[in-house]
């Protein structure tokens, strides 16, 4: 086998299918695998490498899927497991590989080992595998300490044990209905290790890993200091109580082991919001994940400064340990870069807490998102693109409250709206009940006008953000991979633009001031986010791929 067969994940683009959102190939308003197969050959033509499918499993989506109830199998809304054997068949007959999400932290209310557990009661081995706690106070009704859910309120819920009592209190970092598992516990570990073997076995290529930075705790950790006003805001202290435990990454060794013996080896991706880079990178070494999302890169505003700043870091702490940079502006979590772009603000915060408010100016945010998509894909290393960002689509803001669904909504007593802006099914028509996404409606209400974002629509139009992707990602192709990223004196630490070469024949230019600024010599102007002036300059918030 080759190093490029090997190591094919380095400068990869992976698109990102929310799959309720994706296509209905059924018409009962949620998108899945039918739906997902019909359109491989638009994925295909847009010229990704590979898929990352939003969890699929049985679920009673509470939290969208991330609430399992079952890691072996297919919730029957959207499909079954032959089903999925045939998406897998027919990708790799495309040439495209396909990534799944595993759920290590926690579990749904749902699964059986949940149910389990609460029927045993106290002390039972099947109580072991989460993490319950006797209370505090002579009576036990007060949490076991003052952890907060990252979706808002106590991260302790209390059960009525089988003899109708008040009993102990369950964990849990994200809902309710996700019971944290114990990763003390070797059952719980085995039994992850089948999970990936399951799937691997099917054929799936490689895993997003749910926040990867959690599943080991210590649960003697003391109180925490929260910020009330800060709802979502998990406290940022060192040494975290269930955050980027040391302990973490003797779990990921396992699971290396795993993925390497298979031929080709299967790939591990992490979702860890974890700072600075170097607690990032220690991931990333040798024997555990091969790369993590740059949330660092999602998170910087739209300014020259922070942008080199966050390149350089990732690409020369990443180097450290032998892992490919990586470059990320959406995905189901955070508000769409359409819109963030727009705003007078345009850096995000971490994970589920990071939306700002105030007007936006989506055509503004629009001009800025193409820039950034040739930004980022001239990039070293790989790239994420979450559906519906190569339509540049904004952040749906007016859902009506009756639909919001994401339980960050609730929790925070309905005072952040949560994540639902930016999992409205897309549109893949220029009308019809749900624009094209199915035959009925769809089960987030979609904006009028939503169909002059649709596929059919961009597909005609040369200036369409489509366009801009597919040409993009087609010309990515001969930028020559190994060559690394070496500045160019225009892009000086002050200055308002970023240049930089890849090798001797191609260099990509992002003006981020206000002023159109000249460009450096070149042969040939491949590709430009948007017109040059008059005098061939580059105008405010556009970018450009020269041949140099
Ligand atoms: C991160 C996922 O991306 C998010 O959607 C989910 O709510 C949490 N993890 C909990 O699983």
């Amino acid at each position: 086998m080759t190093q490029a067969t090997r190591d094919w994940w380095r400068d990869a683009v992976i698109y990102q299918v929310y799959i309720r959102s994706f296509a209905d190939g059924n018409g009962d308003g949620e998108g899945d695998v039918a739906g997902l197969r019909d359109r491989l050959p638009y994925l295909r033509d847009l010229g990704i490498d590979a898929l990352w499918i939003n969890p699929w499993y049985p679920s009673p989506l509470n939290d969208g899927g991330y609430d399992v109830a079952d890691f072996r199998d297919i919730d029957p809304r959207f499909g079954d497991l032959a089903q999925a054997k045939a998406l897998l068949d027919e990708a790799h007959g495309l040439g495209l590989k396909v990534l799944l999400d595993i759920v290590p932290n926690h579990s749904s209310w749902d699964h059986q080992w949940f149910k389990e557990a609460l029927a045993a009661g106290p002390g039972s081995p099947e109580r072991a595998r989460y993490v319950f706690r006797d209370g505090r106070g002579s009576d036990g009704a007060e949490p076991p300490n003052n952890w907060r859910s990252v979706f808002g309120g106590p991260a302790w819920e209390r059960v009525t044990e089988a003899d109708g009592t008040p009993g102990q209190w369950y964990f849990h970092i994200f809902d309710v209905s996700q019971p944290d598992f114990d990763w003390e516990n070797p059952e719980v570990k085995a039994e992850f290790l089948d999970i990936l073997r399951f799937w691997f076995d099917l054929g799936v290529d490689g895993f997003r890993i749910d926040v990867a930075h959690g599943m080991v705790k210590d649960m003697n950790g003391p109180d925490l200091p929260y910020d009330e006003s800060g709802l979502l805001d998990r406290p940022s202290i060192a040494d975290h109580p269930f955050f980027d435990r040391d302990g973490v990454h003797e779990i990921y060794r396992g699971w290396r082991e795993v993925a390497d013996s298979y031929d080709p080896p299967k790939l591990y991706v992490a979702e860890a919001w974890v700072e600075p880079a170097a607690r990032l990178a220690r991931y990333l070494r040798d024997d555990e994940l091969h790369s993590a999302f740059n949330f660092d890169y999602l998170k910087s505003s739209w300014t020259a400064a922070d942008l080199r700043r966050s390149i350089d870091d990732s690409v020369t702490v990443l180097a450290s340990v032998g892992a490919p940079a990586t470059w990320v502006l959406e995905n189901h979590d955070v508000e769409r870069v359409v819109t963030r772009y727009g705003r007078g603000v345009t850096a995000a915060g971490a994970g589920h807490a990071g939306r700002v408010s105030g007007p936006v100016d989506v055509e503004l945010g629009t001009h800025r998102a193409r820039a950034a998509a040739l930004l980022m894909l001239a990039l070293p290393g790989g790239a994420y693109v979450y559906q519906g960002q190569e339509l540049g689509l904004p952040e749906v803001l007016d859902l009506p409250e009756e639909s919001l669904q994401d339980p960050v909504w609730e929790r925070s007593g309905r005072t952040e709206r949560g994540r639902d802006g930016c999992r409205v099914p897309l549109p893949w028509a220029v009308d019809g009940s749900s624009y094209g996404f199915g035959d009925g409606s769809a089960w987030l209400p979609q904006p009028s006008g939503w169909g002059e974002r649709s596929v059919e629509a961009e597909s005609g139009d040369p200036a369409s953000m489509l366009s801009l992707y597919r040409s993009a990602l087609r010309l990515r192709r001969s930028i020559p991979a190994d060559e690394p990223l070496s500045w160019l004196p225009s892009s000086a630490d002050d200055g308002d633009v970023l240049a930089f070469q890849r090798g001797p024949g191609f260099a990509c230019v992002v003006n981020l001031g206000a002023a159109a600024v000249e460009l450096p010599a070149h042969r040939e102007v491949l590709l430009s986010s948007g017109p040059l002036d008059a005098d061939g300059r580059l105008p405010a918030d556009t970018a450009v791929w020269l041949a140099v």
